[in-house]
């Protein structure tokens, strides 16, 4: 029998750990960023397909089709124009690159501007994989609270203020300013304008993640910050995960051409996959700004059946708000709870959850904290999952209280 072959001795320094098998879904899926499956448009994906592989089938024989290394030409027109009526920026299509999800905008932004010790400002509660990225490049990260309106400015000014005094100029402010990752707020245009005004000040950029900003239920939103900044010191990330699929993997960045010159030349892979731009663009010329609101109407329902469940099971014991928008609830449990654990109980009844602490620079103030993405699982099992997670919960540390929820009744 040949010796099993020893790969530890020549991997690379930091390599991380390796994955764990994956197991398929559990019954109760209130992890990650995944979409209303009956919401995905399949049978408009399929025309669009059909249609577009018949007319331009033929050009994915050549790198990048006929389009260059930005990406389908197609789609950026589109992006162009939903950005300006969206977000109100005003760009040209050669002004935004399609990337493999916008956690590779995500990748080459950080590859463009980091390097280890340096220093960026973060809202204090934030997107994990923003977190966890941001780790593996040994920056300094610093985490700046935020209220109902999202970043504060007062908080973020006094931080560039001390920085200042120090010497650091932080290398960016991430921000997701319309509808925040995890806490679901929308930052009012003069807020993003203070923002603006502060990165200048201090001579920092502004990295706007917009992950989620079509998914407003009033379908309005204030303009973007790149819009508001003449896209000056600003580079925008967005994302058809949450607007269509996030299997598809495309997402885009928008920035002035000088920058873009820059990121294009790290992004190595020979263009994104095309064929999922090729569809995305056939159907979203035709369908986008039908389908959102649409998807929109199932997601604001199924908010409004997990912050019912949570009232109905945890009582006074969940604390959380009522977000204008998105796929996910930011909950408090009360502070003898340890989120962390409480996951792994409740994996093992069959529930997912995203414990606090991976979502927030704060691991104290985020440890009784957690997210639940209430996008994929029906409204049925929605309200079984939270009756599991109660229990879950009751039985590890004695809350919600069984009377919990018959006082709010
Ligand atoms: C704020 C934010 N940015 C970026 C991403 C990455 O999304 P994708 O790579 O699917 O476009 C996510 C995913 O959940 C997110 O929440």
């Amino acid at each position: 029998m040949t010796a099993p072959f020893d790969l530890a001795p020549l991997l690379a320094p930091g390599t991380p750990p390796p994955a764990v098998k994956w197991n398929g879904f559990p019954k109760y899926n209130f992890v990650g960023g995944h979409n209303d499956a009956k919401q995905v448009p399949v049978q408009a994906l399929i025309d669009a397909a059909t249609a577009v592989l018949k007319r331009e089938g033929a050009t994915l024989a050549t790198y990048g089709l006929n389009s260059g290394p930005l990406g389908y030409r197609p789609l950026r027109e589109f992006l162009s124009g939903k950005l300006k009526g969206h977000a109100a920026i005003d760009c040209t299509a050669d002004e935004i690159l399609v990337t493999s999800g916008s956690l590779q905008g995500l990748d080459l932004v950080n590859t463009l501007l980091l390097a280890k010790g340096d220093t960026i400002l973060i809202e204090k509660e934030t997107y994990g994989g923003a977190l966890s990225r941001l780790a593996k490049f040994g920056v300094n990260i610093v985490g700046i609270p935020l209220d109902d309106d999202g970043m504060r400015m007062d908080a973020l000014g006094a931080k560039l203020e001390e920085l200042k005094g120090k010497g650091i100029t932080p290398k960016y402010i991430y921000t997701i300013p319309t509808v925040q990752n995890p806490t679901g707020s929308i930052m009012p245009e003069a807020r993003r304008k203070e923002m603006i005004a502060l990165a200048r000040q201090y001579g920092t950029m502004i990295f706007e993640d917009e992950c989620y900003s079509d998914l407003v239920w009033s379908g309005k939103r204030p303009p973007s910050i790149y819009a508001l900044a003449g896209g000056e010191g600003v580079i925008f990330i967005g994302s058809f995960s949450k607007s269509i699929a996030p299997a598809l993997r495309v997402g885009y960045i928008v920035a002035k051409w000088e920058i873009l010159a820059r990121i294009l030349g790290l992004k190595q892979d020979a263009g994104s996959g095309a064929l999922e731009q090729m569809v995305l663009a056939e159907f979203c010329t035709r369908h986008f700004h039908d389908h959102v609101p649409k998807l929109n109407k199932v997601l604001s329902h199924k908010l409004q059946t997990l912050r019912e469940a949570l009232a109905e099971q945890f009582g006074t014991a969940a604390e959380f708000g009522n977000p204008p928008g998105g796929i996910y609830l930011w909950v408090k449990l009360p502070d003898n709870v340890d989120t962390v654990k409480l996951g792994q109980a409740a994996l093992a009844a069959g529930v997912s959850l995203n414990p606090g602490p991976e979502w927030s620079v704060d691991k104290g103030y985020a440890k009784c904290r957690l997210r639940l993405c209430f996008a994929n699982p029906e409204p049925e099992t929605i309200k079984q999952g939270v009756a599991v997670l109660a229990e879950v919960c009751r039985r590890e540390f004695g809350v919600p209280l069984r009377s919990a929820n018959i006082e709010k009744r």
